[in-house]
C-alpha cells in the first residue's frame, strides 16, 4: 500500500482501516488483511485510560507509532497528530508531522479540521508528508461541540462539511475520515471529492471504513458506540482466561511438570 494506491482504490474496492496502538495488535491487524493501520489519538482513551483524546502527547503518539511499526513492518501506517501538536504554529506542525515519518516509521499523518487547516495541509504535503483529513465529529473539539454529536444534520452544517472536504482535497489530502456524519451527507461528500472518504459512524456509502480496535474486539465492556460493531468479546474471553490461571495457581495445577526446568535437562 502507498498513497497513490490508496487513492486509486476509490470507487473500486472498499478500503478497510483499523486503529492499533501497539506491536501485538498491529501484527494481528496486518495478518487479518487490513489496508492500513491508524495509530489514532484514541490511544488516550482506549489504552492510556483517559476519558477523551485530548491528553495524548507527541511523545505518546511517537512511541506507540514506533511500536505499531515494529509489529507490522510492512503495513501502511497513518499516525494521528495529537491535540495542540499542529494548531499553534505551522512551523511546529511541520516539525511534529515530520517526526512521525522520520522517527516513528509512519507513512502518513492524520489531522482534524476543515478549511482553516488547508494552508497547513498544503505545506505538509509540499514538504513530503502525506496527510489524511478528518471532518465531522472531530474528537479534539469535543469541548466546542459540547459532546459527541452527529454532524451534518442541518443544511448549513452539511454545506460546511462539503466545503471543508473540497478545501482539504484542494490542499492535497490523500483521503478524508468522516466521523459521525449523517449518511446522506457522507454520501454526497464521497461523490463530490476525488480522494477516498473513510467513514466511522458515517453510513454505508463512504469509500472505506475505519473502526476502533477496542470496539471491534470488545475490549471495552462498558461502552460501545451505536455505529460500531463488536465482532468478539475479548474482554470476557480474557477475564475467563486469567480467572482460570488464578484458579490453577491456587489449586497448584499450574505450573505442572511440562513447565519446569530441571538440573541437567534442556
Ligand atoms: O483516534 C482515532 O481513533 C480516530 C478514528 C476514530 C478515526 O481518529
Amino acid at each position: 500500500m502507498n498513497v497513490q494506491k490508496f487513492i486509486s482504490m476509490k470507487g473500486k474496492q472498499p478500503i478497510v482501516l483499523i486503529t492499533a496502538y501497539d506491536a501485538p495488535f498491529a501484527r494481528i491487524a496486518n495478518e487479518a488483511g487490513v489496508d492500513a493501520i491508524l495509530v489514532g489519538d484514541s490511544l488516550a482513551n482506549n489504552v492510556l485510560g483517559y476519558t477523551d483524546t485530548l491528553p495524548a502527547t507527541m511523545e505518546d503518539m511517537i512511541r506507540h507509532t514506533q511500536a505499531v511499526r515494529r509489529g507490522a513492518p510492512n503495513a501502511f501506517i497513518i499516525a494521528d497528530m495529537p491535540f495542540l501538536s499542529y494548531q499553534c504554529s505551522e512551523d511546529e506542525a511541520v516539525r511534529n508531522a515530520g517526526r512521525f515519518l522520520k522517527e516513528a516509521g509512519a507513512n502518513a499523518v492524520k489531522l482534524e479540521g476543515g478549511s482553516v487547516f488547508a494552508p497547513l495541509i498544503k505545506r505538509l504535503v509540499d514538504s513530503g508528508i502525506p496527510v489524511m483529513g478528518h471532518l465531522g465529529l472531530t474528537p479534539q473539539s469535543v469541548n466546542v461541540f459540547g459532546g459527541y454529536r452527529v454532524q451534518g444534520k442541518d443544511e448549513k452544517s452539511a454545506e460546511k462539511l462539503l466545503k471543508d472536504a473540497k478545501a482539504l482535497e484542494q490542499a492535497g489530502v490523500f483521503s478524508i475520515v468522516l466521523e459521525m456524519v449523517v449518511e446522506e451527507v457522507a454520501q454526497k461528500i464521497t461523490e463530490s471529492v476525488n480522494v477516498p472518504t473513510i467513514g466511522i459512524g458515517s453510513g454505508r456509502f463512504c469509500d472505506g471504513q475505519v473502526l476502533v480496535l477496542h470496539d471491534l474486539l470488545g475490549l471495552n465492556p462498558t461502552f460501545l458506540p451505536k455505529f460500531a460493531k463488536r465482532y468478539t468479546n475479548l474482554y470476557e474471553i480474557s477475564v475467563k482466561a486469567i480467572a482460570q490461571y488464578v484458579d490453577d495457581v491456587r489449586r497448584k495445577i499450574f505450573p505442572s511438570e511440562e513447565h519446569v526446568f530441571k538440573s541437567g535437562g534442556n
